[in-house]
């Protein structure tokens, strides 16, 4: 029935491998499919390879655990897109608080004996782990909107939180230095778990993706250091990459948000954001329908195609490629920029006009793309708004100010569909719809595009 200790080691070897793989194929929208294979097979030969292990001396409770991990799971897994930022969030929850009771469990069984550099990684792994398990919570409740969005701020409040985290780290230092004060570990957890509290609370809700992919990289850590207590190498590596490709993650999104990273770690920025709605704009905007958008887009020679999160709500995708298509019938050269954090999530454009079947290479980052824009006949924005405000460029007092955005304001002509003149994710007005060149073309995206569609295939032009 038990592996013998060499296959063990050769499943986790293959496993650690495929997680590496899983990574590098996860970069490229070519193999990214791949990518999610190899890590499912890793993570399974991972599981399987723990069930065989010899110290397992009864199934039963690990049993429970599988089907309550089962019943949790499956549901998460089926979430809409739009979801995906605090679904994430709450699985770093989940693997953070399963890090924290494991090191809890190690400690007591191990307690007052505890090895120094034990007792060290020890503690790193349930502070981090406590700490990213309610500030993964609170994430997931600010993104659902089961909790306020706007940021808390106070006067004091960093000092309050560093303190926070000053005493758990001093906590982990003395049991390090004298294991034998056994009474100070539950407030090695308990003040943790109140810091993940506090250093959420005065981050505004635009911000979230940018902490949640941070709280990813402590989780990766926390079950890296646990990887050290409990001897496993795949927890350690694993751990490791997760914590490397989080950290990576949210310094690219700071920048694609023009967010200062430091401010991140410290979790105390959004105060920027307290002001965010700004005065409203009563000026006129100009506004077109289907028919006339249709003569407009068929009477290009080069169009730009914006998608944002408005794209994704009203599932438009695949409307979007009968456009694409019916456009480049014509001899229109079509072209799709891509903003790094369009939509909610990292890669969800991208995500959406892959199950659409637009073939990759017309699909530009923001950088490749920019350039462009001047020569572009048609920049046609799809349920985008915050990442083609130009505000973001030229206005200092804008909440948003240096963010780096899409020129489409550079465009001949710039048409964008949304419903309405409401605000996108930053709240804030968007100066492009008022414009002279400026055509607004007020509907649902799917339908919108679908009727464009129509046009074009009843021949006008
Ligand atoms: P947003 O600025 O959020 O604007 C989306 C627009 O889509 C809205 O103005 C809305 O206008 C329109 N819309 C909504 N439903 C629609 C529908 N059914 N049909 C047509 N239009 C619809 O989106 P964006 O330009 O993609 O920018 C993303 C924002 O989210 C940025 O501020 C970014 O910082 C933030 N954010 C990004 C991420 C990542 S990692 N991607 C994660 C979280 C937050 P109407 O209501 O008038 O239709």
């Amino acid at each position: 029935m038990f592996a013998s200790e060499n296959i063990l080691e050769i499943t986790y070897l293959i496993a650690t491998a495929l997680f590496v793989l899983s990574l590098k194929w996860l970069s490229s929208p070519v193999t990214a499919r791949r990518g999610v294979w190899a890590g499912e097979v890793g993570m399974l030969l991972a599981i399987a390879g723990t069930l065989l292990h010899k110290g397992i001396v009864d199934y039963r409770w690990i049993a429970i655990g599988l089907v309550l991990g089962t019943i949790i799971g499956v549901p998460l897994g089926r979430v809409a897109m739009t979801a995906v930022p605090q679904r994430t969030a709450l699985s770093h929850a989940f693997g953070a608080l399963c890090v924290t009771l494991v090191g809890t469990a190690e400690f007591y069984i191990r307690a007052p004996h505890v090895p120094r550099f034990m007792m060290g990684v020890l503690s790193l792994e349930v502070i981090l782990g406590a700490l990213t398990f309610t500030g993964s919570l609170m994430a997931a409740g600010k993104l659902q909107e089961v909790l306020p969005q706007r940021p808390i701020t106070y006067k004091g409040q960093n000092i309050v939180n560093l303190g926070l985290l000053a005493i758990a780290v001093g906590i982990g230092v003395t049991l390090v230095l004298d294991p034998d004060k056994t009474f100070l570990f539950p407030f090695m957890i308990g003040i943790p778990l109140a810091f993940g509290v506090m250093m959420i609370i005065p981050i505004g809700g635009a911000d979230m993706p940018t902490v949640i992919s941070l709280l990813n990289s402590y989780a990766g850590l926390s079950a890296a250091a646990m990887g050290f207590v409990l001897g496993s190498k795949l927890l350690i590596v694993a751990g490791a990459l997760d914590g490397a490709s989080g950290f990576i993650l949210s310094v690219n999104m700071s920048k694609a948000m023009n967010r200062s990273f430091t401010n991140v770690l410290f979790g105390a920025f959004g105060q920027e954001q307290v002001a965010a709605a700004g005065a409203k704009e009563t000026r006129p905007v100009r506004s077109a329908s289907p028919e006339e958008a249709a003569g407009i887009l068929s009477a290009a020679s080069k169009v730009v195609i914006v998608p944002g999160y408005g794209m994704a709500v009203a599932q438009a995708q695949h409307k979007v490629r009968e456009l694409f298509d019916a456009l480049t019938k014509r001899g229109v050269d079509v072209k799709f920029g891509i903003h790094p954090v369009a939509g909610r999530m990292p890669g969800h454009m991208n995500v959406l006009l892959a199950e659409a079947d637009i073939p990759y290479d017309k699909l530009l980052e923001m950088d490749d793309i920019n350039g462009d824009f001047p020569q572009t006949d048609v920049a046609l924005i799809i349920g985008a708004n915050d990442v083609t405000n130009p505000a973001a460029r030229e206005d200092q007092t804008s909440p948003i100010y240096g963010m780096p955005i899409l020129d489409v304001d550079k465009a001949r002509t710039i048409m964008v569909i949304k419903r309405s003149m409401a605000a996108g994710f930053a709240g804030i007005d968007n100066p492009l719809y008022y414009l002279d060149r400026t055509l607004m073309l007020f509907g649902d995206a799917k339908n919108f595009v679908g009727s464009i569609v129509r046009e074009l295939s009843g021949g006008h032009g």
